[in-house]
């Protein structure tokens, strides 16, 4: 009989194959200019845009219920933006004075920050546009540069997320070159071409301002090219394997699971948190659990570490 083994609550808990702890989730924060504002966005309910002294405050309360690491992007008005993304070269934008801010804050805190251009650049790609098509080699030059700025803010990881070739293997150089062969690089190895980041371009203010990304990110069709991807990217030197979005894929990563033996990130994106937020709020759902459920399933497909706008609530749930 097999249904013995469900028959009450703390035996179904003795046999649980799989279990969410709150120290494999990162909390994705989007961090602004100015003092004193958190901005709310229509489009993604529960996720909000915070100034410095604003994301201390959140991060403090994070940290109160266990989660351990963050994962940063920058958010900046149209006006500071230029083709070549100057902005993020800045060794003082906003990206890197939260870092340092955080980490002297917090003891034995997990900084992480996105490494890439589109929120930066007035024409939204991810990378150095010649001539309508984004250039590999001027991309990789400047996502070296701004993954050092990372560095030397003291941040623990930098996570490339620009889907260029080579470009852990430039950062990689570029960070053993400058003595910092300690930092961690969590590359988005396998980032699909998805129509889940709506939510997240909007508040990240990096929507593609002609054409899209299939010229760079993985085409849904496919699951070898990922694997491909992860296979360099492993040889280049990451250390942290990324699949992005994960509820959609987790075909991909349970089979990259399978083969390699690195650690692997899931990032559940933006419009895989907001469909379930909105389901919820007209009641058709229960948020928190069918959130348990989600994460379980990206877990349970082999991820090890879950990039989830859900971080903070999970871990308060958990
Ligand atoms: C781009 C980037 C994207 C996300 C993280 N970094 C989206 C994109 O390709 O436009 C999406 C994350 C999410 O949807 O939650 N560098």
């Amino acid at each position: 009989m097999l249904r013995r083994l469900r028959l009450t609550n703390s035996i179904r808990d003795l046999v649980s194959e799989v279990n969410l702890k709150p120290s494999n989730f990162i909390a994705p924060f989007f961090v602004i200019e100015g003092n004193n504002i958190v901005q709310e966005i229509k489009s993604f309910p529960g996720v909000f845009r915070y100034t410095i002294d604003k994301l201390l405050l959140e991060i403090k309360e994070i940290l109160s219920k266990g989660i351990k690491s963050v994962l940063l992007f920058g958010v900046i008005d149209e006006k500071f933006k230029d083709d070549l993304g100057s902005y993020a070269l800045s060794e003082d934008n906003v990206v890197c004075r939260a870092i340092r801010e955080i980490k002297n804050s917090f003891d034995d805190i997990v900084v992480a920050a996105d490494v890439c251009v589109c929120n930066y650049t007035s024409h939204g790609h991810c990378g150095i546009v010649v001539n309508g098509k984004v250039d590999n080699t001027k991309t990789i030059e400047v996502l070296g540069k701004i993954a050092l700025n990372y560095a030397k803010a003291g941040a623990d990881i930098v996570t490339p997320s620009a889907m260029a070739d080579f470009q852990v293997m430039q950062i990689r150089k570029v960070l053993d070159e400058n003595g910092f062969n300690d930092k961690i690089i969590m590359s988005y190895s396998a980032k699909y071409a998805s129509s889940f980041y709506g939510p997240f371009r909007d508040i990240a203010n990096s929507s593609p301002k002609f054409g899209d990304r299939k010229t760079y990110q993985l085409d849904f069709r496919n699951i070898k090219q990922a694997l491909s991807e992860v296979e360099k990217d492993i040889q280049e030197g990451a250390d942290i394997i990324m699949i992005k979005p994960a509820l959609s894929y987790l075909d991909v990563i349970r089979e990259v699971k399978n083969r390699y033996n690195v650690p692997i990130a899931a990032y559940n994106v933006s419009g895989e948190y907001a469909m379930v937020k909105i389901s919820a709020k007209e009641g058709i759902i229960d948020e928190k659990s069918v959130a348990i459920e989600i994460l379980t399933s990206i877990k349970r497909a082999g991820a090890d570490i879950i990039i989830s706008y859900w971080a903070k609530e999970i871990a308060e749930l958990l």
